[in-house]
């Protein structure tokens, strides 16, 4: 098996576990365990925590390392140095918003398998033919959702795309019933009022409810 394959192979048993993978942006550090033991519990195991708070980085390090089951990745990761940053602190995989050919460069010379987000079909041909079989759709919505997937299904079906950007609970089975969606992405599982003020039971609560999407 090629470095590639073993990666998309990991990204295949990650992006498996549940219907949604949660897409975080941690303020506080000590938000960071327990929230993702209510995701955790409500049965959302694997964890987006985004590289957009100056915490990102050691709320990702303490996920991993006090965290039972979650599998935490990180996002919004444009760069090596924030991939590798990222590998060290126990990130078991990584999103990004794009590709970028230094980025793509780094993700091949890395054990820490890429989720990159793609817009356009020539997009995801480059990275067809770098290996890549898992994709994100990014902004899903804006960039034509459920139709855009729809119409991508039979030109190229070796993809597998993890839709983030606009999705709610309300329309993702939408898109997870599409054949070339392996899971969605969204921010909804833990809104900023509940991170506030420490709702764990309600992050847990949204977490079930996303968890039996499918
Ligand atoms: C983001 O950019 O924060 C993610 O794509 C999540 O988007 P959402 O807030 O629309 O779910």
């Amino acid at each position: 098996m090629t470095a590639q394959a073993t990666k998309q192979q990991q990204l295949a048993d990650i992006l498996a576990l549940a219907p949604v993978v949660p897409v975080v942006i941690i303020d506080e550090l000590a938000h960071a365990v327990p929230m993702a033991r209510a995701l955790v519990a409500g049965g959302i195991r694997a964890i987006e925590v985004t590289l957009r708070t100056p915490v990102a980085l050691d709320a990702i390090r303490a996920i991993a390392s006090e965290v039972e089951g979650a599998v935490v990745g990180v996002g919004t990761v444009l760069d090596g140095q924030q991939l590798e940053a990222a590998r060290v602190a126990g990130a078991r995989f990584a999103v990004s918003p794009g590709v970028s050919p230094k980025l793509l460069d780094a993700a091949d010379a890395s054990a820490l398998p890429l989720l990159p987000g793609v817009a356009t079909a020539g997009e995801a041909m480059s990275l067809l033919e770098r290996g890549y079989k898992h994709l994100k759709l990014f902004p899903a919505v804006p960039v034509g959702g459920t139709k855009l997937l729809g119409a991508w299904a039979s030109p190229l079906p070796q993809i597998r795309f993890c839709p983030t950007g606009g999705i709610s609970l309300a329309s993702a089975p939408d898109f997870l019933a599409l054949p070339n969606v392996a899971c969605v992405g969204g921010s909804w599982l833990t809104p900023k009022d509940k991170l506030q003020v420490g709702d764990w039971a309600g992050i847990e609560q949204l977490a079930r409810e996303a968890a039996a999407l499918r």
